[in-house]
């Protein structure tokens, strides 16, 4: 089954087969390209048995994100959206031939991993896809945050069109240290405010320097317990977390409760001054990852300092047949001066420093970061692992767990 490019004259088709799946407005009948931020991919109804003309049959598109990569690191991310197939196509592989499209797009691409976010995870797990974060929101009572002290030199300042580039600067800023956070730049992420509604409020010092955001949605209170949507909070020191979240106790001459999305163990939890706090009854999105170049992911991260010494590293990857990424193999992987190397060996004898050998799913696990080889044990995951090997590994792929906010 030829999985094609889809091009401009194919977007009411694809846009007719994605909202049918998802849900949401039937496409504006106009042709319209596609963002070049996408790689959107598809099969045509036509090229199957009892096929129609004009149908798009199944379909998706690969986004081209960058993410952090750990300290002062990033790497280029295959995300994928929108992958549906038509109801007249379901259950005969089809789903099976845009993953394996999508893994080989990526790779020659030069996206070394994928993301998304997954509505049925297992179907994803069987090609590598590995579930790797949990996001996770709260619902905050404003009487909790009227405990929070006054933070002396902090003002708040509204965010227009002009001081929006200030909000971008401080998301990459106070997220350039996490794992796997998407650097939101364009084509997929346009200058100007995000949509209607979204507000924000930036808090500088007396001299005028920004300290962090808080951004939010008003939203029917009585639909949902709650009468903010709180996007981001971001604070660059403590106090400043203190006093963004202390700003919005403003709010409750007007509202009881607010909603904040939080990142993987996000800072703010430690300055929320009360115990009320419970959690969204809504289902708890999951973040997927896969490794699509092993070394590729490995060197684009940076080495901690003075750390140094090799390994040998085996992937087995046997959920997709050899050669439609680089995910699986063999390499000896060097650390020194702050970098890491991966060079691939044939040699299957043993390595000065010893072997870890990682199926597809715990490599998928570790290569992101912020996880250690006892984690993968305990998922379940295969990992075999000589001692000091598995140490210099673990302490390679040191830092936060990876955590995903997918816009402001
Ligand atoms: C989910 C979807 C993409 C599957 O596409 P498909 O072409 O029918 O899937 P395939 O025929 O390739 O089947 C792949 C495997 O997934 C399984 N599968 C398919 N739909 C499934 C479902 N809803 N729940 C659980 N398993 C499912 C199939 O049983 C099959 O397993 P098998 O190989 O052991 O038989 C398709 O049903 C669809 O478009 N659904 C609506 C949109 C959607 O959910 N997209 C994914 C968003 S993350």
């Amino acid at each position: 089954m030829p999985v094609r490019d889809l091009t401009s004259d194919d977007h009411v088709s694809y846009r007719r087969l994605s909202s049918g799946a998802f849900g949401g407005s039937p496409p504006d009948p106009e042709p319209r390209p596609f963002t070049p931020g996408e790689i959107p991919i598809g099969v045509d109804s036509s090229a199957l048995p009892g096929g129609a003309d004009g149908v798009i049959a199944a379909g998706a598109r690969i986004r081209r994100d960058r993410i952090t990569w750990g300290e002062g690191a990033e790497i280029a991310c295959g995300g994928i959206g929108g992958l549906a197939v038509h109801p007249a196509h379901r259950g005969g592989g089809l789903f099976g031939e845009l993953i394996m499209e999508i893994l080989a797009r990526c790779d020659a691409e030069g996206m070394p991993v994928s993301m998304l976010y997954p509505s049925n995870p297992s179907i994803y797990r069987r090609f590598g896809y590995q579930v790797v974060a949990s996001l996770h929101s709260i619902i905050v009572p404003l009487l909790d945050l009227q405990q929070l002290p006054r933070v002396p030199g902090r003002r708040l300042v509204p965010v227009t069109e002009e001081t929006m580039p200030r909000v971008r600067a401080l998301y990459r800023e106070l997220t350039a240290g996490d794992n796997a956070m998407l650097l939101r730049e364009g084509p997929l992420f346009p200058e100007g405010l995000p949509s209607d509604g979204w507000s924000a409020l930036l808090l500088v010092d007396d001299s005028g320097t920004d300290h962090g955001y808080v951004s939010w949605n008003r939203v029917p209170s009585s639909e949902r317990g709650y009468g903010l949507q709180i996007h981001e909070l971001l604070g660059r020191t403590r106090e400043d977390r203190i006093a963004l979240l202390g700003s919005l106790a403003s709010w409750s001459t007007v509202l009881e409760h607010v909603c904040l999305r939080l990142r993987t163990d996000d800072p703010v939890l430690d300055v929320l001054p009360g115990a009320g706090s419970r959690p969204t009854p809504d289902p708890i999105p999951l973040l997927m990852m896969r490794v699509i170049d092993t070394a590729a992911a490995l060197e684009a991260r940076r080495a901690p300092a003075g750390l140094a010494g090799s390994f040998r590293l085996v992937v087995e990857d046997a959920t997709v047949p050899a050669g439609i990424c680089r995910a699986g193999g063999a390499w000896v992987v060097a650390a020194a001066d702050g970098t890491i190397s991966a060079e691939p060996t044939e040699d299957a004898g043993t390595a000065d420093g010893g072997t870890v050998r990682l199926s597809i799913h715990a490599a998928s696990l570790l290569l992101v970061g912020g996880r250690t080889i006892a984690d993968a044990r305990r998922l379940g995951l295969e990992v075999e692992a000589d001692a000091e090997a598995g140490r210099l590994l673990d302490a390679l792929l040191a830092g936060p767990r990876p955590s995903v906010l997918d816009a402001f």
